[in-house]
């Protein structure tokens, strides 16, 4: 039997939770939410598709109610507000810091052994202080970002080429915020054959660039924060965790001197199975992807440099 919490029955929360049940990832999902009836009600909606989709996978919404959530395989955690248009991923950190240290406070009293799947923003920096304030070992700690920035490279890549989703390649390393994030053009290929081969440049730069304000072209679309590919990266890394599938998927993860930094959470591949992050696979980066990455770095940690208040 495999169990996953998710934290936080809002838009991120309520499609991670129906992805994780509707595709039957996991056998048993609780939607825990600190508002009376939401998470109730969207995992009573949700577990209405059962018998239309045949689904074998149950989902149970509670309020506040950690006792529930108790021997989570995986917990992910989406707590906190999202961004407004205008707004960006790190304006939030005052208010997301405490509500994230909480919850992992709570989750764990139940679920000490769990893998924590770390989606609220600034993602980078929550998911650090899910590190410094936890205790819990490096790699069961996961920041989903890079799985979202890759879909969403994947997305404008297939685009471009014409091409379906899942017959292109691409990578997304670095912070995940407008500015910091880090499509792997040089590496982006269409069944093997890079894509440089079809695409110009300037179209790789294009796709690279709608990549890293991917998240705020939606967000002054829909008035708030996406969801559906959020909610399903979300669910995709704990698949991975859930069913020890040894998945590359870009994550941020705490290094420790892998590609040249230390002390912080930032994008970049890693090897995901059931002890989480297993692996931080290494490359050599040419100089202008190092020079990204080391600009990238400092960025988050001169966001992390918020958090002196709640360490
Ligand atoms: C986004 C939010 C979830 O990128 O960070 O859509």
């Amino acid at each position: 039997m495999s169990k996953v919490t998710v934290v936080g029955a809002g838009n991120v929360g309520a499609t991670c939770a129906n992805v994780l049940v509707t595709s039957q990832i996991a056998d048993e999902v609780v939607l825990l939410d600190i508002k009376e009836g939401v998470s109730e009600g969207k995992a009573m909606d949700i577990m209405q598709t059962a018998n239309i989709l045949g689904l074998q996978s149950r989902l149970t919404g509670v309020t506040n109610d950690y006792e529930k959530t108790a021997n989570s395989d995986v917990v992910v955690i989406t707590s906190g507000i999202p961004r407004k248009p205008g707004m960006t991923r790190e304006e939030l950190i005052g208010v997301n810091a405490g509500i994230v240290k909480s919850v992992t406070e709570n989750v764990l009293k139940h679920s000490p052994n769990a893998v924590i799947i770390c989606v609220s923003n600034p993602m980078d920096t929550m998911t650090y202080l899910i590190h410094k304030t936890s205790g819990m070992p490096k790699n069961r700690i996961i920041g989903m970002g890079g799985a979202l920035d890759s879909a969403r490279f994947k997305y404008f890549l297939s685009n471009a080429l014409n091409a379906n989703a899942i017959e292109v390649e691409g990578i997304v390393i670095g912070g995940h915020g407008d500015t910091t994030m880090i499509p792997l053009t040089r590496f982006a290929a269409y069944r093997g054959v890079p894509a440089s081969n079809f695409l110009s440049e300037e179209e790789l730069a294009k796709i690279a660039a709608d990549t890293m304000v991917g998240g705020a072209t939606l967000t002054k679309l829909l008035g708030t924060s996406a969801w559906y590919a959020p909610g399903a990266a979300a669910a995709q890394v704990a698949g991975a965790v859930l069913h020890d599938q040894k998945k590359l998927i870009p994550c941020s993860a705490l290094l420790d001197g892998e590609y040249g930094e230390s002390d912080l959470c930032i994008g970049v591949p890693c090897i995901i199975g059931k002890n989480g992050i297993e692996k931080i696979v290494e490359f050599e980066l040419n100089d202008a992807e190092k020079a990204l990455f080391a600009k990238s770095a400092e960025a988050v940690h001169n966001t992390n440099a918020a958090l002196a208040g709640a360490l």
